[in-house]
């Protein structure tokens, strides 16, 4: 089983998926890291050497292969779920949660991260607030869509996320842990 954790950038995924692989005693892996490693450069860099589409292949393709792994916490790059394909595929492996959180304050976080710069290339000509707003609305309904647990993240720590995960986890209908 492979839990997931998915959600817009900022929302806390690789810091909430490493507490909680060490909890479970479970591997704990970040699916932009894995493919920054793959690609021998930066996801900046493939956005500007190649396109948003070569590296949403690599997206797909990394985390396929990271889904044949077991007992794994996996956190995922903030698009990850856009494709139809990848999302069944992580359903089928296990609970999907998605941390939440309000546009303003995951551009904070975003702009506080000093991951941004390499991992963050913009998505859109508007870049900023803007730009987490309107992406924000569009792909609320697909996390929506690819969860079968939704966690606020607004004003808690990455302990209480992951004691709120923790909780729902031991009541998830087929995946209890
Ligand atoms: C992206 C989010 C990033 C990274 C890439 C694209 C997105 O991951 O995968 O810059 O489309 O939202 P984080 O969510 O870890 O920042």
């Amino acid at each position: 089983m492979v839990v997931t954790l998915i959600g817009y950038r900022g929302s806390g995924k690789s810091s909430v998926a490493r507490l909680l692989a060490e909890r479970l005693g479970w591997a704990f892996r970040d699916a932009d890291v894995e493919l920054e490693e793959r690609a021998g450069k930066t996801i900046r860099e493939i956005f500007a050497d190649d396109s948003e589409t070569v590296f949403r292949d690599l997206e797909e393709e990394v985390i396929t292969d990271l889904l044949t792994h077991d007992r794994l916490v996996l956190a995922t790059g903030g698009g990850a779920v856009l494709r139809k394909t990848t999302r069944e595929r992580l359903q089928s492996a296990g609970p999907v949660i998605w941390l939440t959180a309000s546009a303003e304050t995951l551009y904070q976080r975003i702009h506080a991260d000093e991951t941004t710069g390499e991992r963050r290339p913009d998505l859109t000509d508007q870049g900023g607030l803007l730009e987490v707003q309107s992406l924000l609305s569009e792909r609320k309904p697909v996390y929506q869509q690819a969860s079968s647990i939704v966690v606020e993240t607004e004003g808690k720590s990455v302990v209480q996320i992951a004691d709120a995960i923790w909780d729902a986890l031991k009541n998830e209908e087929g995946w209890a842990i």
